[in-house]
This record gives structure tokens, C-alpha cells and sequence, in this order.
């Protein structure tokens, strides 16, 4: 049995990932895997770089980057590198393409798209509700002894009826938040992205606009887009500057999208109305970064898939794609390079 383990390919896996995708590595019989046995923390970098030494398969999360450092000190058995998310910015594809260009096999890479799309959605519908209707500071009032006598216009917000929904970069889930927005009385869903989308945003019966027009209009404006070198920093004092002040700027995307100056400057000076953040730079924020003085600012700390089935289905993806990698199969789903 141990001659036999020792031929099977080998697999380092950077986080306890949830129990279905653990299944699924341990009863394939296709890989003897090593496994970073803890979720509150992430590996040491300085352990990664010892752990992938050699390895054929690497399975990751977020919070590793996986550089020109990472894939040398991996060396060249790497086959399958796969990552139980969607967001692929901790990824260098320039350093992968370059691996893939000069190695006949090259590196093969899966995602987590599809997945966790409703998981998404709905924890943006609900940060966009929370933020747009003050429910943080509501809750807060309550228990601290601010709940006075009812008053006209104590804690009040804006509201989804009527109004108009920008969504930056239409995607999946783009698509999956408009649908369950709509039946809140949307009047208007728009989105800009590189191009039109015609297939996605009829779906939603969405119009196409600039990224100007996107922030004048919107009433509430709903980041979807990926983090690459054309949408870093794209919400910045441009944008918020051409937002209505009633506006609510929605990010559950990447922290990397947002200019985070820009938008403190704009929140503290009512340029803009609240902003909801799945996603910050860095993560954790620290407890003392300014965002976190503003009322009119809720901060969650990366949830938006987190929800049990989700979580446990990217696992799974993330275990299949690797298992379908080092077969030399076609993955579930995988990045072109
Ligand atoms: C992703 O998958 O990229 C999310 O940010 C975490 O689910």
C-alpha cells in the first residue's frame, strides 16, 4: 500500500476547506494530499513554500498568492493549481501563462464560478437593504437607549421603489442580483462593463451606459465587476463626485475596485448617501481605519458566500477540478490562460 501511495500524484491543500471537498480528495484514491489543518488561520507563506515543494496539484483559497515565488519554489511537477473561489486577482495568470508557454503540459487552472451566484446575490440584496435602510445604526439606537419618542424623520433612508439600480460590471451576478431586486418596484436597471452585454442584460431588462452616466443615475450603485489592472482603484473621486448625494454604493466584489480615501472623503462629506462593504483593502480592515468611524458605512467581513451548502459546493468544485486536472481531463470549470 505504501509503494503505491508513494506513486500517486501529490496535492498540498492550503486551508481545512469544508468536509464535502475533503471527501471527495480522500475517498478518490487519486492523490496523496497534505492539508493546512486550521481555518482561522492561513498557512505561514513561509510553510507554503516549503509544503508545495514538488507537489502536482495545489488547491488554495483567497489568501494565498500565487506569484513567480510560489510557482519556482513549486517547481516543475506543478500540473493543476485549483482554487476554491471565483475571484482569481490572488492569482498571477501572467506568471502561469508564462509557465504554460514554455512547458508543453503547463499549468491548469479551476475556479468556483456558478456556485456560489445566489449565495452572492443575496447577501448583497441584504447589505444594500441594510445599508440603505439604516439597519445597523436602527439596531444600535435601540439597545443604547437613543429610541426616543417616534419621530418624523428619525432614521430614515431611501428606498428601492422607483428608483435606479447601477451595476458595474454585469455578470452572473449582476444578473442574479437584479432579479431579486426587482420585485422591490425597481424602476431602471443600467450597467456598464468593457462592452454591451445584450444576452445578459435582457435578462433583466438592463440598459447600457458609460461608466459617467452610471454614476449619475444610479440611486443605488452595486459593484459586480472582477479585480484586474483596468478596474483597480475605478470607484474613485471621479465617481463618487458625479453620484447624487441620496446615493448607496454597494462592493462585494473586490476591496481593490474601490479607492478607499476617495470613498471616506465622499461618505464624511454626504457627497454620497452610505456605502455597504463585503470586500476591503486590506482584509481584515484594522479596527481602527477610518471607514469604521462613519455611521453611514457597514463593513462585513468577506461573507458574501458564506453560506453552508455554498461554501460546500465550492469545495467540491474546487476538489473535482483539481481531481479532473491531474487526470488530464477536461475541469468543471476552467480558467482560460
Ligand atoms: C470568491 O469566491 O472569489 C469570493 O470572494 C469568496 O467566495
Amino acid at each position: 500500500l505504501q509503494r503505491e501511495m508513494s506513486t500517486l500524484p501529490r496535492v498540498y491543500v492550503t486551508r481545512q476547506i469544508p468536509p464535502e471537498g475533503l471527501k471527495i480528495l480522500r475517498e478518490s484514491g487519486q492523490v496523496q494530499f497534505e492539508l493546512w489543518d486550521s481555518d482561522d488561520i492561513p498557512v505561514p507563506r513561509k510553510e507554503l513554500l516549503q509544503k508545495v515543494k514538488g507537489v502536482d496539484g495545489l488547491l488554495c483559497v483567497l489568501t494565498e498568492k500565487i506569484d513567480a515565488e510560489l510557482l519556482d519554489a513549486a517547481g516543475p511537477n506543478l500540473k493543476v493549481l485549483s482554487t476554491m473561489s471565483v475571484g482569481f486577482d490572488h492569482l498571477s495568470l501572467e506568471e502561469l501563462k508564462k509557465r504554460s508557454d514554455q512547458n508543453i503540459i503547463g499549468i491548469r487552472v479551476g475556479y468556483t464560478p456558478e456556485v456560489l451566484t445566489d449565495a452572492v446575490a443575496e447577501l448583497t440584496v441584504a447589505l444594500l437593504l441594510t445599508t440603505s435602510r439604516r439597519l445597523i445604526e436602527a439596531t444600535h439606537e435601540a439597545k443604547t437607549g437613543g429610541w426616543g419618542t417616534w419621530r418624523t424623520l428619525w432614521l430614515c433612508g431611501h428606498e428601492l421603489a422607483n428608483s435606479t439600480v447601477g451595476i458595474l460590471g454585469l455578470g452572473r451576478i449582476g444578473v442574479a442580483i437584479a432579479e431579486r431586486l426587482a420585485p422591490f418596484k425597481v424602476k431602471k436597471f443600467i450597467y456598464t462593463d468593457l462592452e454591451p452585454r445584450p444576452e445578459l442584460a435582457s435578462v433583466i431588462n438592463a440598459e447600457y451606459v458609460s461608466l459617467d452616466e452610471l454614476a449619475k443615475q444610479s440611486d443605488f450603485l452595486a459593484v459586480c465587476c472582477a479585480l484586474t489592472p483596468e478596474t483597480k482603484e475605478i470607484c474613485n473621486k471621479d465617481l463618487f463626485s458625479k453620484m447624487k448625494n441620496t446615493s448607496i454604493f454597494i462592493n462585494t466584489s473586490r476591496g481593490g475596485v474601490v479607492n478607499q480615501e476617495d470613498l471616506y472623503e465622499a461618505l464624511s462629506t454626504g457627497q454620497i448617501a452610505g456605502a455597504g462593504l463585503d470586500v476591503t483593502v486590506p482584509e481584515p480592515l484594522p479596527i481602527n481605519h477610518q471607514l469604521f468611524t462613519l455611521k453611514n458605512c457597514v463593513i462585513l467581513p468577506h461573507i458574501a458566500s458564506a453560506s453552508y451548502s455554498t461554501r460546500n459546493a465550492m469545495s467540491a468544485l474546487a476538489a473535482n477540478n483539481l481531481l479532473c486536472g491531474l487526470r488530464g481531463e477536461a475541469m468543471i470549470k476552467e480558467l482560460k490562460l
